[in-house]
């Protein structure tokens, strides 16, 4: 496993970070059993990841509870950073925006309490919320690092706009934004701009939400009825055919290496410009070990150009298909 530095922090994270978004289950993943959730973590680590990011919204604290109970019970605290997030609530029932300083208080308190921990090393901003100034949320966060009650600060769907703005009144030490091969809007300012300012990226659903595993193209696996798949544009047609294509195409390419689809995709990821760690889902020890075949090795100058070549060409058939030149 490699190792990066977070921005100008004093924390080392691993190259593949576990992401905790599945071990919520509920409507957008769909049942996940806590003992799988347990054993993922446990081997991990094992293996090497240090980096595990969560967030009070996954389940409604279900994973960090989960993670919480974990954690002390193995005596692994202090081994572990661990990414949590703050800014999305829920009230009756429903997700709602909450920056407030009030709010970030109670917030960073009940994260600690579900996490068992006084501190928490990366502590981010999971959305902008459009009620509250940036001002107001950034200089709450610079009270919580001043108060050492967290590591490093990040900010997670921000624009660069946002990023300057908030870097007025706090320092800033990643962005958790989307990339994957078929996501790829950060390539053209933001990535550009956070190595500039030394801004670790810490990319979340490099595999598309299980997409970029090809198993809903080529292993007869039915799209699952949850909010994450059952309506994504990429399994639907005409999208499904031309992906499918596609990545049939880099499949090949893979097996150059006698690496799966899955571990190809990630390791095209991690070794991107300005990408410091990637969060990646995993519900069960499998997905976890296939994963973790991402890491150790690289893909040559030349195939990447081939890849890159397949990509533009799929941007251009999706252009064509949205009507565009
Ligand atoms: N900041 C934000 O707004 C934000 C948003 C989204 C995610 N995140 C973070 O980023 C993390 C990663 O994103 P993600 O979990 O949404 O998406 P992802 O990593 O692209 O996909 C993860 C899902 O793909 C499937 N999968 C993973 N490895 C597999 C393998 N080897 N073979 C077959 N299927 C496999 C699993 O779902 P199935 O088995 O159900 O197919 C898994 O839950 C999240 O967990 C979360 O920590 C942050």
């Amino acid at each position: 496993m490699e190792y990066r530095k977070l921005g100008s922090s004093e924390l080392e994270v691993s190259s593949l970070g576990l992401g905790t978004w599945a071990f919520g289950g509920g409507r957008w993943w769909g049942s996940q059993n806590d003992r799988d959730s347990i054993s993922t973590l446990s081997r991990a680590i094992e293996e090497g990841i240090n980096f595990i990011d969560t967030a009070p919204v996954y389940g409604r604290g279900r994973a960090e509870e989960l993670i919480g109970r974990f954690l002390k019970k193995r005596r692994l605290r202090e081994k572990i950073i661990l990414a949590t997030k703050l800014g999305l609530s829920w009230e009756k029932g429903k997700i709602c925006h909450n920056l407030k300083r009030e709010r970030m208080q109670e917030e960073i308190d009940e994260s600690r309490r579900r996490l068992q921990t006084d501190y928490i090393d990366l502590y981010q901003v999971h959305w902008p919320d459009p009620e509250t100034s940036i001002k107001e949320t950034a200089e709450t966060m610079y009270e919580f690092y001043e108060k050492k009650l967290i590591k490093a600060v990040g900010v997670s769907n921000y624009s660069v706009e946002q990023m300057q703005e908030f870097m007025k009144y706090c320092p800033l030490h990643t962005l958790q934004p989307p990339y994957n091969m078929f996501r790829r809007e950060i390539e053209r300012d933001i990535v550009p701009f956070c190595i500039e300012n030394d801004i670790s990226i810490i990319s979340y659903i490099p595999l598309h939400s299980g997409i970029l595993t090809g198993k809903f193209f080529f292993n007869a696996i039915r799209i699952p009825n949850d909010l994450c798949r059952k309506n994504h544009r990429d399994l639907k047609e005409p999208y499904y055919s031309l992906n499918k294509e596609v990545l049939k195409k880099i499949r090949e390419i893979a097996s150059l290496y006698s690496k799966t689809l899955t571990q190809f995709v990630l390791n095209w990821t991690y070794h991107r410009r300005g990408i410091s760690s990637i969060l990646v889902g995993a519900r069960n020890i499998e997905q976890l070990e296939e994963n973790l075949g991402a890491v150790g090795w690289c893909i040559k100058e030349d195939d990447s150009k081939k890849v890159e070549k397949i990509l533009e060409e799929r941007g251009k058939r999706l252009a064509e298909l949205s009507g565009g030149s």
